[in-house]
């Protein structure tokens, strides 16, 4: 199976598991659990944006960092930009935020509902250079299944 094909499966099950319900830790929850064993990455999960910070949520993997500030990090950045953030090595990222030393690559999709980002999605991978334009448009894709 190509990686697309394997996000297109991802996707319609995800949309499968989110549709009948509307609690969005719940659906954080099932969401994070399905990519993460689809492709047994690193660490799968989402950050909420409260009181203008993002707070840890929920999440598959080893225990991570709670809080990350506004453009701090590659999660902080792509909430500012409120775009996808495709890291190919986090080494080379200027402030980046090492939770796990595991981590090598990294990709975060911003969360966004009428025009503000309430969230972002973040994945680690232990590999370099593991996402690319595939990742991106089908996680946001998965992403907007949330709201
Ligand atoms: N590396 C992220 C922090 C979150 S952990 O990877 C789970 C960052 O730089 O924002």
């Amino acid at each position: 199976m190509t990686k697309e094909e394997k996000y297109i499966d991802l996707y319609t099950q995800i949309k499968g598991l989110l549709e009948d319900e509307v609690d969005e830790i719940a659906n954080m929850a099932n969401a994070s659990a399905a990519i993460h064993n689809a492709f047994q990455f690193w660490w799968t999960g989402f950050y909420i944006v409260k009181n203008n910070e993002l707070v840890l949520g929920p999440f598959q993997g080893p225990v991570a960092c709670t809080r990350i500030a506004f453009n701090k990090g590659v999660c902080g950045t792509a909430w500012a930009k409120a775009d996808t953030l495709v890291v190919p090595d986090v080494h080379q990222f200027e402030g980046h935020i090492a939770c796990s030393a595991e981590s090598n690559s990294e990709i975060v999709v911003p969360l966004i509902k009428n025009e503000t980002v309430y969230g972002v999605l973040d994945i680690d991978s232990r590999d370099y250079n593991t996402f690319d334009e595939t990742d991106a448009k089908y996680l946001q894709k998965i992403c907007e299944l949330l709201n």
